[in-house]
């Protein structure tokens, strides 16, 4: 039986641990299908993992671990964190269960039978060490980009899905449907990429080279291309509920052209329905000196979560980003945030309320006598307004709706001051009260999908838990629940990042134990190659020979040292640091120099000694 609202997330790689963006999407997910919700639509709302290919079997083997066994673990932390985060999903598909294969395995065959699949030569660069190919553009010096070694010019067998064929057809679709690709600038962004020459794309991977797959269903000596396999989670899900197509694909904007291009194609080719919108939110922008230059007094975005509250965050992360830009994202940003809507605006409203009718009503709610007109239209206005900025995915636009009868409460107590009026006029003050009140209870409601634990308790301290969405829903004669602050103001001098990155402590607090010493782990390393970061002046994208394994590092050394005079250097890397994205390329490791001044020296080993070696 189709529902009303199917929403999907994104299903997340499991080679890492889940973090803010991936967070964002989910949230905003479940955000979404708890609006349709409340306005009485029928919703699905399916989030999962993507198990299979290059990269899983990469990280899995880093681990020694069997590939399943390493998602069994992984898909923990996602879970996990879900419920942390207070997320009501429908369905979590893993893309290695038995019921996502089996219809990947069907459609593949599907497609096979009409003739859209077949099969072909590949030509490339294989680097027989890294087990890939490469094209030209990829290779550093004529050499394989990763370890700098020899590359040989190979051909390949694969299969190949007739894309091309079906560019025309997806052109005209979207120009007819308006609403299939959002925000608009997105939907120009695939044109304009549809427009270009288009390939076929390559759906297959020969087993002798990535065996972490779905098994061709016409060829076993082959596994299905992860994205094929992926995008498919969307249909296998819901096949037999009935549920398919989606309403909705939500979106990172790194991952539209799969969504927009390759995931419309097949299913066309596969007779299936298209879903009806996918939208592509921007990025979460963490400043780069947090993320890579941490002393260890820098807090992971997620930490954020214990330290301010899992509704207080998730407010601020819909409050913060409009659709389709990018957003930043500071501890200072969030509590500047939480303090001015939740403590001040939101949380006081209540304590006051509450103590001027405990003062002068005995707790119970006053009479609001006849409806007031004009804050019946205000409250009847917001409702309609969010339901339209809902269609647009505009959550900024949600929240700014949603807290507008709060905010105009809080004037409205400043206009009418009922705690002075009581002495005169004890029913006209009552009336004010009860409207500050029902404001206040009807941004409760309209904030339900965000803050739904909040939000519940302020509708329980009105005795308003049932009440929806019409004005004066409030029940008067009712007597209030006291409680403590409800968002208590946060206290915290958060210091400006620059500060906190110079801040070096005095001797004496640094003292460390062996211990300590002992948890970093130092590696002799070779720089095989070293390429420029693109738009970062200062950095450069190093790949080093650790012996067992190579790495990618980013470093800040192109002031000092020029590309050429890098590779054979031997080098000290500091090799247990957490991966992380520096410019938007992954870095694992540290290499250790000295700076003074203008002057940088790599830190390094006084003779031959085997890359690896470690040291101590
Ligand atoms: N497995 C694929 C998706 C397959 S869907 C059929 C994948 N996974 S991912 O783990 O890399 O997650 C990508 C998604 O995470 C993005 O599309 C976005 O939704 C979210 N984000 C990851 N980093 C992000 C930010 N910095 N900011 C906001 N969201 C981002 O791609």
């Amino acid at each position: 039986m189709p529902v009303d609202f199917y929403i999907t997330t994104p299903i997340y790689y499991v080679n890492g641990e889940p973090h803010l963006g991936h967070a964002y999407t989910t949230i905003l997910a479940d955000v979404l299908n708890r609006y349709h919700r409340l306005f009485s639509d029928e919703v699905y709302f399916l989030t999962g993992t993507d198990e299979h290919g290059q990269k899983v079997q990469e990280a899995a083997l880093e681990l020694n671990l069997p590939p399943k066994e390493h998602c069994d673990r992984m898909v923990l932390h996602f879970i996990r964190l879900w419920e942390k985060l207070g997320i009501d999903y429908s369905d979590f598909i893993r893309t290695t269960e038995e019921r996502h294969i089996t219809v990947v395995q069907e459609i593949l065959q599907r497609i096979m039978d009409k003739g859209d699949i077949y099969q072909d030569e590949f030509e490339g660069w294989y680097c027989v060490v890294d087990e890939r190919y490469f094209t030209d553009k990829d290779l550093i010096d004529g050499n394989c980009p990763l370890c700098g070694r020899e590359v040989n010019r190979m051909r390949e067998m694969n299969y190949f899905f007739k894309m091309s064929a079906y560019t025309r057809w997806l052109i005209d679709y979207i120009e007819e449907h308006p609403r299939f690709i959002l925000p608009d600038f997105r939907r120009n962004e695939v044109l304009g990429f549809l427009r270009q020459p288009t390939r076929d794309l390559c759906i297959s991977r020969p087993k002798s080279r990535l065996s972490w797959g779905i098994t061709l269903p016409f060829d076993e000596d082959y596994v299905t291309y992860v994205w094929f396999d992926a995008l498919l989670n969307y249909y296998s899900a819901v096949k037999d509920k009935g549920l398919w197509p989606a309403t909705v694909h939500l979106i990172g904007k790194d991952i539209l052209t799969t969504h927009a291009v390759y995931w419309p194609i097949m299913l066309k080719a596969a007779d299936l329905e298209l879903p009806q919108t996918i939208f592509a939110h921007g990025w979460w922008l963490v400043e780069e000196a947090k993320m890579s230059k941490s002393l260890g007094n820098v807090v992971k975005p997620l930490d954020m979560v214990d330290m301010y509250g899992v509704e207080q965050f998730k407010y601020f992360l819909m409050r913060e980003m409009s659709p389709g830009s990018d957003a930043s994202f500071s501890e200072e940003l969030l509590v500047k945030g939480i303090n001015a809507d939740l403590a001040n605006d939101l949380g006081n409203l209540l304590s006051r309320l509450t103590t001027l009718v405990n003062r002068n009503y005995d707790g119970i709610i006053p009479n609001g006598g006849e409806v007031d007109e004009e804050w019946r239209r205000l409250g009847e206005s917001c409702v309609l307004m969010l339901k339209d900025a809902l269609k647009n995915f505009r959550m900024d636009e949600i929240v700014k709706l949603a807290m507008t009868p709060v905010r105009r409460a809080n004037k409205y107590l400043e206009e009418t001051s009922p705690w002075r009026l009581v002495k005169q006029d004890k029913n006209a003050a009552g009336r004010a009260l009860f409207n500050a009140l029902e404001a206040l209870r009807l941004t409760s409601v309209l904030l339900k999908p965000i803050m739904p634990g909040k939000c519940r308790d302020i509708l329980q301290r009105l005795r308003a838990e049932k009440t929806g969405l019409n004005w004066g829903e409030l029940n008067a004669g009712c007597k209030i629940i006291k409680g403590e602050a409800i968002f208590p103001r946060i206290v915290k001098e958060i210091p400006p990042p620059d500060k906190e990155v110079k801040k070096a402590p005095t001797v004496e607090e640094n003292v460390i134990t062996f211990q300590d010493f002992e948890r970093v782990e130092m590696k002799v390393a070779e720089i095989v190659a070293a390429e420029k970061v693109e738009g970062a002046e200062k950095l450069l994208k190093l790949q080093v020979d650790l012996g067992i394994e190579k790495r990618q590092l980013v470093a800040g050394i192109a002031r000092y040292y020029s590309m050429d005079e890098l590779p054979g250097k031997k080098i000290i890397v500091v090799a247990n640091l957490k991966k992380v994205k520096i410019r938007g390329v992954e870095s694992q490791g540290m290499l250790l120099a000295a700076v003074k001044g203008k002057t940088m020296r790599l830190l390094t080993v006084d003779g031959e000694i085997p890359n690896g070696t470690k040291v101590l």
